[in-house]
């Protein structure tokens, strides 16, 4: 079977050398896996929540999109499309935004940065906030859910945002008694190098300290690499590779034999203006067939438009059925029309009957696992541990607390307490959450 992985990139600003290594590269090889059916979208509603200048989203988008097509994305073999060309997607940002709680949206962390900030200038906590602001998550889990999505692969940043597209499907899923989401997972590309950018700092438009990927051409490359910060050491003196940004990007883009070389010639003392010509030269080899191509496409941008329709069609093609189901299971029918049978296949199919775990790797955070109760919905999370064996160990502690348990609320979760050690969470702590899970924990004891 395939896995669907989807992920959105948002159309603002003008790609980098870092972006390339850290997302676009990797993404398009994984793209040409055949157990791989890959959804690649450009966020431009997203971008609209971080720019009001319709000209840079307008110059974006098509750079965005050149970029990609000019790195290999294959838009025969993955969905290319624009979110905005699709306008399942707002709708069912919609539906999903009148089943989420708006303390979820509260705790988001964009959403908290911008108070905290406020706060500390002694500004009202929502100024300068906007509703789109506060609903970029939904948005985004609007995105995932609306194609099934299994594994989303984004940075860091993004993990809670997922997170929370599991919560508002889960939940979505849970009041109108069916499946009709997938759950996605996360994926963080843990090998995947983050480049230092021109001061040593990660590379980032944040940080002003990037490399161009395309912009101003190989001349602006060069020039970019001349800047980048290094040490004062003279030629002939010994140089420290493991301290040196140039070493670190150069892997980046060479194999094993070329790095060590490269390395030998830092301790033996290549002057900095030497290497950074190098370092120049062998990113020039890797980029300059992808300018060549990305120039051709900007050129014509009606052949990236005839290519994101395309994809549109495509991905409608899952949307439009998916969301014409939804619609029918919440009531929007037509006068007089029988709801439709409840068809959908995997809708019996993935109700288990009994509650269960589903352990998974949290990237560097350690292993951590989920209780499901009988129906599907998530129950708990647990905390992270440090390998799958103490994880299972305390799965199989918490199958025999039975209503021994001992839960309590903090603040709006729900914490599950084993000798003096929060060991999981839930994400509400109402009633009816404590009393899904304890009916869920007496289950599993009775089981065993
Ligand atoms: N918010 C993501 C980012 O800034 C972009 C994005 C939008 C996205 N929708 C998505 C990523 C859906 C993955 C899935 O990086």
């Amino acid at each position: 079977m395939q896995t669907r992985v989807l992920t959105g990139i948002t159309t603002t600003g003008t790609p980098h050398l870092g972006n390339y290594v850290g997302a676009i590269r990797p993404a398009i090889n994984a793209s040409r896996r055949a157990d791989v059916d890959a959804f690649f979208f450009l966020a431009d509603y997203h971008a609209l929540i971080k720019s009001d200048d319709a000209s840079r989203i307008e110059r974006s988008r098509l750079e965005i999109a050149a970029t990609w097509l000019a790195a290999g994305l294959d838009p025969a073999r993955v969905t290319f499309y624009r979110q905005s060309d699709i306008p399942e997607i707002p709708e069912l940002t919609w539906f999903l935004t009148c089943v989420t709680a708006k303390g979820l949206l509260n705790r988001a962390h964009a959403y908290k940065a911008a108070v905290d900030k406020n706060a500390e200038a002694g500004e009202d906590p929502d100024a300068g906030v906007t509703a789109g602001l506060y609903m970029y998550p939904v948005l985004m889990a609007a995105d995932i859910l609306a194609f099934d999505a299994h594994k989303v692969p984004v940075g860091r940043d993004q993990i809670q945002h997922i997170e929370m597209a599991r919560d508002i499907g889960q939940r979505f899923n849970h009041i109108y008694g069916r499946d009709f989401f997938v759950l996605p997972e996360v994926v963080i590309e843990e090998q995947v190098a983050t480049l230092p950018g021109l001061d040593g700092r990660k590379m980032s438009k944040s940080y002003d300290n990037t490399v161009p990927l395309f912009a101003g051409g190989a001349k602006a490359l060069r020039e970019a690499i001349m800047r980048i910060v290094t040490d004062s050491r003279a030629p002939g003196e010994a140089k420290d590779p493991d301290s040196s940004s140039l070493y670190t990007i150069f892997r980046a883009f060479a194999d094993e034999a070329e790095s060590a070389a490269f390395r030998q010639s830092l301790l033996d003392g290549i002057g900095w203006g030497e290497a950074k010509q190098r370092l120049f030269e062998r990113i020039e080899t890797e980029v300059a067939p992808m300018r060549e191509r990305y120039e051709a496409l900007i050129a014509k941008p009606d052949e990236i438009e005839a290519i994101l329709r395309e994809g549109a069609a495509k991905a409608r093609a899952i949307a439009m059925p998916k969301l014409a189901a939804i619609r029918d299971a919440i009531g929007l029918r037509a006068m007089g029309a029988a709801p439709a049978a409840k068809s959908d296949k995997h809708a019996t199919a993935k109700v288990g009957k009994a509650p269960r775990f589903a352990s998974f790797r949290d990237g560097d955070a350690g292993f951590r696992f989920r209780l499901f109760a009988a129906d599907g919905e998530e129950l708990l999370l647990s905390m992270p541990f440090a390998d799958p064996k103490a994880a299972g160990a305390m799965q199989q502690r918490i199958r025999a607390l039975g209503d021994g348990a001992t839960l309590r609320a903090d603040g709006d979760a729900l914490v599950l307490e084993l000798d003096g050690a929060d060991v999981a969470r839930a994400s509400q702590a109402s009633d009816a959450m404590q009393a899904r899970v304890r009916e869920a924990l007496a289950q599993l004891a009775a089981q065993d």
